[in-house]
This record gives C-alpha cells, sequence and structure tokens, in this order.
C-alpha cells in the first residue's frame, strides 16, 4: 500500500565553517532595514555575539538578551514590545533553543499583535510574522527548522508548543565553529537532546521515508561523535558531524514528532525549570526500554547505526539501549535526582505527561500510568 504524506520545505539552509559570515548578504536579501538580535547574556560575555555584529557590517539593529532557559510567556510579551518600540522588521535568532524558540514567536507578536497566551491556548492563530534568520551555537535543539515554539505558561508551570509553518525560520544559518566554544557537560546534554530528536523522530507514529532517513542517519552522526565532542571541544570533525546530526535530527522530528521521552522531558522542565537537554537525558534510557517490544526493528536498526549488533532483531534493539546508557555515563551525563525532584510530584509529572500531544506518537501506547511506573524507574536506578 502507498502510505501518502506531506513533507513541507520553508528554510533556506546555509551550512559550513564561517558561514555565519553570509548573514550580511541574507539580510540585505531578505530586504530588511533593521532588525532585533535575540540573544543570550553568556554568548555576549563569549564574544561569540560580537562575532555576529562583525559579520553584520553597516546593518542596523538592536540587541534583547533578556530571552530565559526555558522561555516564559512574559520573556515573549517584553520582546515584543521592544521588537515594536524599535519598528524593527526583521529578527535574528542566535544562541540555543531558548532563544531561538522565543525568537520564532516573538516575531509573530511583532507583526500580528495579540496576547501570548492566547497563541499558547490555540485562542489565536499564526497568520503572519517578520521575517526570522536563526542562527544556532549549539548542536542539540533543531529549532532553526521546527515549525514550533515551546514556551512554558508560567501561572501554570506548564510548557505549550505553538505550531505553525509560519513559525519557520526564512534562513537557518549553521556554522559549527559557534559551537565550539560550548563547554563539555553542556555538549552532553545539548548532544542527547539532539539524539533524543533522531531517535523520536526516527520512531513516531508520525513518521514518514524522509523523516526516516534523517532521523537515522543523525543517530549516526550524533551517536558517532558526541563522546568526541565532549571529551575535546576543538575537535572540529567531531563539532561538524554533531551540529549536522542535529540539523538533520530537527529537519526528522519536525516532519514527523517526538514522543513519550519529549513529554516526560517538558513536564519535568515545566515543574523544576531544568536544562530541556538534561531532562532529555535522565528520561531516555527509560522510555527506550518501555517501548523496545513495539518499535524493535525500528530500535535494532538505531543500534545498528551506532556499530551494535546482535543475534536478533530484539536483542539488537536491547543492546542499543545499553549502549545509549553507556554513552551517557562516559560523557558524565546526570541522573534524575540531580534535577532534585520529588517523587510525590511524579503522579502529577505523569498526568502532564499524557497531556503532551506527542503522547499519541510515541511508538507503543502510553497513559499516565505507565509514565508513572517510568518516572518511578528512572528514580530507582539513579
Ligand atoms: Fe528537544
Amino acid at each position: 500500500m502507498i502510505k501518502p504524506f506531506e513533507f513541507l520545505l520553508t528554510t533556506k539552509i546555509i551550512y559550513g565553517a564561517d558561514s555565519l559570515e553570509q548573514i550580511y548578504q541574507e539580510v540585505k536579501s531578505l530586504g530588511l532595514r533593521k532588525v532585533m538580535i535575540i540573544t543570550e547574556p553568556k554568548l555576549i560575555r563569549l564574544q561569540l555575539v560580537a562575532k555576529l555584529e562583525k559579520a553584520l557590517g553597516d546593518i542596523n539593529y538592536v540587541i534583547y538578551d533578556e530571552i530565559e532557559q526555558n522561555p516564559k510567556d512574559y520573556n515573549i510579551t517584553k520582546a515584543a514590545k521592544e521588537a515594536r518600540k524599535h519598528c524593527v522588521d526583521g529578527i535574528i535568532s542566535f544562541g540555543g533553543g531558548s532563544p531561538i524558540d522565543a525568537a520564532k514567536i516573538i516575531a509573530v507578536l511583532a507583526a500580528q499583535g495579540g496576547n501570548i497566551k492566547d497563541y499558547m491556548h490555540k485562542k489565536a492563530t499564526v497568520q503572519r510574522s517578520l521575517p526570522v534568520i536563526s542562527v544556532p551555537t549549539t548542536a542539540g535543539t533543531g529549532s532553526e527548522v521546527t515549525f514550533s515554539s515551546v514556551i512554558t505558561d508560567t501561572e501554570e508551570k506548564y510548557k505549550h508548543t505553538i505550531k505553525s509553518p509560519l513559525l519557520a525560520s526564512k534562513v537557518a544559518i549553521v556554522d559549527p565553529l559557534l559551537t565550539l566554544t560550548v563547554p563539555p557537560s553542556i555538549t552532553a546534554t545539548t548532544g542527547i537532546d539532539a539524539l533524543t530528536h533522531a531517535i523520536e523522530g526516527y520512531t513516531s507514529l508520525q513518521s514518514e521515508p524522509i523523516a526516516e532517513a534523517l532521523g537515522l542517519k543523525a543517530v549516526k552522526y550524533i551517536a558517532g561523535s558526541l563522546e568526541k565532542a565532549v571529551k575535546d571541544g576543538n575537535d572540529i570533525e567531531a563539532r561538524d558531524r554533531m551540529m549536522m546530526g542535529s540539523l538533520m535530527a530537527g529537519l526528522s522530528f519536525s516532519h514527523s514528532d517526538v514522543g513519550a521521552v519529549h513529554c516526560m522531558a517538558e513536564a519535568l522542565g515545566s515543574m523544576y525549570d531544568a536544562p530541556h537537554g538534561t531532562c532529555n537525558a535522565v528520561i531516555l534510557p527509560y522510555v527506550m526500554e518501555y517501548n523496545l517490544v513495539k518499535a524493535a526493528k525500528k530500535y535494532a536498526n538505531i543500534a545498528n547505526y551506532m556499530g551494535v549488533y546482535g543475534p536478533n532483531e530484539l536483542m539488537t534493539a536491547s543492546e542499543g539501549v545499553e549502549h545509549i546508557k553507556i554513552l551517557s555515563r562516559k560523557i558524565g551525563l546526570p541522573n534524575i535526582k540531580s534535577l532534585s525532584v520529588n517523587p510525590e510530584d511524579f503522579h502529577l509529572l505523569s498526568e502532564m505527561s499524557e497531556k503532551n500531544a506527542a503522547t499519541h506518537s510515541n511508538p507503543r501506547v502510553i497513559n499516565k500510568e505507565e509514565y508513572y511506573k517510568i518516572f518511578t524507574r528512572a528514580f530507582a536506578d539513579s
């Protein structure tokens, strides 16, 4: 039977060493007169924003650096107000997942107006946006090529995903050299986020052949280079592979979906305001153990792409999960206790996970009772 699907192409990707230098031409090509750079204070301290400013030459810009980790509703409201005040006609997002996710919805609010909560609660739909050029400085988020923004409702303490093709960046400038200064711990947690995107994008019930191909190849790139990138941040080949893997994984999951790992990680991130990569890292192997029986063939393929082989499909799949656990230990990833979780919260966290739309994309049917068991298992194992 021929399985129908759609695959939307929206973002021009410019990939390469020093590709940041091409941003001037891209801003000019889009006809932008004044842009807002949305970034993080630490990137100003690291002089990375200075590199961007140099590349922008005589282009008029303002810098906004007040986006927090797990971007909050009030971050978006304030930034959109600033964008309007400065009459910018385009946005450059520069940083990890937080500024890029934030920038995409700030661009909508700046162009269309409205209240961020209405978009989060699906009372308003995205109709138009300022053009966004995204420049990732970590290999993890994939947000530079996705159609979504994940924003925290601070009253509910719940992460909402706003999805629309109109949120997509016009241009993604992906320069692996920008990740050279990322410290080992962040390389590890953002890298596991990318690996999770690749695995969930490939195994999602929404996947199709293109998303599968991108996800599987991303597994190979990421699993083969993550340890090297963590151990030696200046390993340019490893940084290149990680950036390419992150990009391909982003393309994969944005066209299929994520699954139970992200449902649980977003619940943890909402409740404890913990980094997204860390939340994925502490959960990934336990969800894989749960999914194993229903996704054995795909999990065996994942294992093979990590260089792991076994006597049969199920054992290969199982060895693959072990391989990820070993990799996690080698790169010093934290466990769930490091997030200071309270087991009394597991019931609420399980309900939050079940409420996440991506629950329905997980390759094995999952409900709050199963989520509870996985949280408990991850806690007992740490
Ligand atoms: Fe993620």
